[in-house]
């Protein structure tokens, strides 16, 4: 270990989170927080605890302890009803929808509350034996949230710090959840919270005041029923080195130039998420389609590849997505592609991360289009993944995370306007290289500035203070 390690040599530090990174390389459909924590982690010296990916009939199954990629890990599996009602349930069929802003996805249900704060509690039994008094513990994502409340019941009174990767909804979505405010009591058993964006520590702010009175203390500190906790944006970034490293690796690696070979000398757009509707993928296609209708010269020349790997197979809403996409992406080719000539390239299937930053290297313009998204780290990729000499154009959804950082670069889109997306995409293509690398510079400016390390590091030396405040007020 290095970076914190060397400032806190004593201090341990425990992440926890739902998912860790599969040592049998998923294949690239892990989402941003596996990406974020792992970069964070492999400087720090670290255990990270969380769900091994696996169902097992045994509750009572104990910690595998392993070393991946630098980092030290210890997981556990999950009974096949925790699975339906902790992650497919409660987790994905409630709280992912209703922080996207989507209330008319939630499937809400008591059995997937019960056995959401069962396994949080299972959670809190298995960190319980690892935490010293100095030891920082770390909670990330939505799976989580009560974790801190349980961890506290069991008198651990380590620093307790709380991220949220995906959006922080407006106080009148979050009531839709009728256990709202024991939700957000829980919150206020981790010292320090931190969210992606200041839209996001706004909405949670709002609901702290709303539903639980909270006192405002200034400096982003609030005080619920004699706590005190700070809440404030961390917006999580990359490795840029290491994406930089990645992308030109890739592109030389066979698979970078396969593609290069089947492409050719045309441009090449492209997508990358999660096979998800949070997305926008859909609308996402129709505005490459209206792009084709109306620029007769693109038709036989520009070539889009969406990669978006399966997920969460088990939720219905993502099962029907899938199906609506193969219809379109057919739909698409069907009246557009020629004998030598297939725009869409739509990939029900992920790749290796290397393959991936070299497929981001290669492309014209990255088209990502959420509808919602927490950050989206896949747009700080593209712009790390890009040859100076020859930047690619970033089109970000004004409703990523990511769009407030890089939108002095970006092409900024609203993603339910396909028509504004199609013209975008037009200029995106025709931008004139001196146009694009002006623009790439001011978003790897960003980048430089706000990369991961900075990110883990402010997040935990303001988590170190907020703990020390809190034990002196005691
Ligand atoms: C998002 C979430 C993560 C999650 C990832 C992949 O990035 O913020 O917590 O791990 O999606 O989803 P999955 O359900 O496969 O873990």
């Amino acid at each position: 270990g290095s970076l914190l390690s060397d400032k806190e040599p004593n201090n341990r530090l425990i992440v926890v989170s739902n998912r860790v990174p599969s040592p049998k390389g998923a294949g690239g459909n892990q989402g941003g927080l596996a990406v974020g924590v792992m970069n964070a982690l492999q400087k720090a010296d670290g255990l990270w605890l969380g769900w091994n990916g696996e169902i097992d009939g045994d509750n009572n199954a104990q910690l595998s302890h392993y070393d991946f990629d630098g980092v030290r890990f210890a997981t556990f599996p999950i009974t096949e009803h925790d699975h339906k009602t902790y992650y497919t349930g409660f987790s994905n069929e409630i709280l992912w929808p209703l922080f996207h802003y989507r209330p008319d996805k939630v499937e809400y249900s008591r059995e997937s509350l019960d056995g959401y704060l069962r396994v949080n509690q299972r959670f809190a039994r298995h960190i319980k034996p690892l935490v010293e008094p100095d030891t920082r513990v770390w909670v990330h994502d939505y799976h989580l949230i009560p974790l801190g409340y349980y961890l506290r019941q069991t008198s651990v009174d380590a620093p307790l710090g709380y991220f949220l990767h995906i959006p922080f909804p407006p106080w009148d979505v979050v009531r839709i959840l009728p256990e709202y405010e024991d939700l957000l009591r829980y919150l206020t058993s981790y010292d320090l919270i931190g969210l992606q964006t200041e839209i996001d520590l706004k909405n949670l702010r709002d609901c702290m005041v709303m539903a639980l009175d909270a006192r405002d203390l200034g400096d982003n500190v609030l005080e619920v029923e004699g706590r005190r906790f700070k809440i404030a944006a961390y917006p999580i970034s990359i490795d840029v080195n290491d994406a930089q490293d990645l992308a030109k690796k890739g592109e030389q690696s066979a698979t970078g130039q396969r593609l290069k070979r089947s492409i050719g000398d045309r441009p090449l757009v492209i997508g990358v998420d999660r096979l998800d509707y949070s997305k926008g993928v859909y609308k996402r296609f129709q505005a490459f389609e209206r792009l084709l209708e109306n620029a007769e010269h693109q038709r036989g020349n520009v070539v889009f590849i969406q990669i978006s790997p399966p997920s969460r197979t088990d939720v219905h809403e993502y099962a029907q997505l899938r199906s609506t996409l193969e219809r379109v992406a057919g739909h698409v080719n069907g009246r557009f592609a020629d004998y030598d000539w297939t725009p869409l390239r739509y990939l029900n299937r992920g790749y290796g991360r290397e393959a991936v930053f070299g497929f981001l290297r290669q492309s014209r313009v990255a088209l990502l289009t959420p509808l919602r998204d927490g950050m989206n780290l896949v747009a700080k990729e593209y712009v790390a993944a890009q040859d100076p000499e020859d930047p690619g154009v970033l089109i970000i959804s004004h409703l990523a995370g990511a769009s407030w950082e890089l939108k002095d670069g970006a092409l900024v889109c609203n993603p339910y306007d396909i028509d504004g997306v199609s013209d975008m995409l037009e200029q995106a293509l025709a931008m004139p290289l001196e146009e694009r690398k002006l623009r790439w510079r001011r978003m790897m400016d960003v980048l430089e500035t706000n990369d991961i390390h900075n990110w883990s590091q402010n997040f935990l030396a303001e988590l170190m203070e907020m703990k020390l405040a809190n034990s002196a007020s005691q």
